[in-house]
């Protein structure tokens, strides 16, 4: 049995999704003229009370056009020091928005107002200009946490009279909105731009949409196509994300269930010395030291389950719709099984 947890993006769609997928109707999304593609937008601004989305390729570029949209020149991105924007966007915010980048070491990847502010420079020549806040929720490296909306108001009115711009990079927004039970409005109301993306926990293979004010989003669209993603007949893959929002959001505690269980397995072993806390569907935990990732990354493959390191010690699981309760009980069974005494 093969059980991949290395990523909520492993997924592929159903053959109901692909069904849907060939039967919409497409135009040219670069003249506006896609019908598909304008529907999923129109259906996503519309959940979160926004004027404006746009349809992307990635998460990546959706972050990385709100990054250009909001740090002008000679600007500054204030983020937790293992976001997504930081970590694992190739350095775009240098190389996109030509930006300098302030880091926050959060707890399990949340930050809170009073550290925004203290990571805020005065106005001097030799300071960049502090300009937006990236808030992830969830977070990825600190494990599928996510901010209430109380967190989120409570930054909010920490900055009130800062002038800086919120971006929320909610690639897994949902998750965290399956736990809370918010309306996603509520959060578009919170947040100047909100970059979700439709191929993680939503299942869909390929897509982010871009939320914002109309002006912005026209401006978006000019930096998505000088980064290359106008897309022309586009409707063909929008429409899984259509599908995904409308048929695979309600079966997002499922994973996070069976997170939970890899979580409670993980905290019974002796070869792991923590984990983080399990809200969603990302499984963090770190190795005592005689072992390391790559070492018990082996034997999980071994046995056909498959992760990612963060680091030496740490590694991630995710689950997503792909993973059936016997692929959970499986893996949890190859956890109970490993010794590190025991010669291999
Ligand atoms: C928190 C977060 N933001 C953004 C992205 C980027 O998404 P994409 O892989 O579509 O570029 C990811 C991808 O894993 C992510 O985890």
């Amino acid at each position: 049995m093969e059980v991949n947890l290395m990523s909520d993006t492993v997924t592929r769609p159903s053959e109901k999704m692909k069904a849907f997928m060939f039967d919409v109707p497409l135009g040219d999304d670069v003249f506006g003229q896609d019908p598909t593609v304008n529907a999923l937008q129109d259906k996503v601004a519309d959940m979160f009370g926004r004027e404006a989305a746009l349809y992307c390729p990635s998460g990546t570029m959706t972050n990385q056009i709100a990054l250009q949209l909001h740090c002008g020149q000679l600007g500054a991105i204030i983020c937790e020091k293992g976001a997504h924007v930081y970590q694992y966007e190739t350095g775009g915010y240098a190389y996109n928005a030509r930006a300098a980048v302030n880091l926050i070491a959060g707890r399990f990847g949340k930050i809170t107002g009073d550290q925004i502010i203290s990571e805020l420079k005065p106005d001097h020549d030799w300071y960049s200009r502090s300009r937006v806040v990236v808030i992830e929720n969830t977070s990825n490296t600190g494990g599928g946490t996510f901010y209430t909306l109380s967190e989120v108001d409570q930054i909010r009115d920490k900055l009130a009279d800062t002038g800086l711009t919120l971006h929320l990079d909610g690639a897994r927004l949902f998750n965290a909105l399956a736990e809370t039970g918010d309306d996603p409005a509520l959060w578009g109301s919170r947040f100047e731009t909100i970059s979700i993306c439709l191929s993680k926990g939503l299942g869909a293979p390929v897509g982010s949409v871009l939320i914002g004010d109309k002006s912005l989003i026209r401006e978006a669209r000019r930096l998505r196509k000088v980064m290359g993603g106008g897309m022309r007949q586009a409707g063909i893959i929008a429409a899984a994300g259509i599908y995904a929002l409308d048929h695979n959001l309600s079966r997002l505690r499922e994973d996070h269930d069976h997170a939970k269980q890899i979580g409670l397995a993980l905290e019974e072993q002796s070869y792991v010395s923590s984990v983080n806390p399990v809200m969603t569907n990302i499984v963090i935990f770190e190795l005592t030291d005689e072992l390391t990732s790559g070492d018990f990354l082996s034997y999980l493959a071994g046995q056909g389950v498959l992760g990612v390191p963060l680091d030496q010690k740490r590694i991630r699981l995710v689950t997503h719709l792909d993973i059936t309760s016997d692929m959970i009980e499986h893996t949890v069974k190859v956890l109970y099984q490993y010794h590190p005494s025991k010669p291999k």
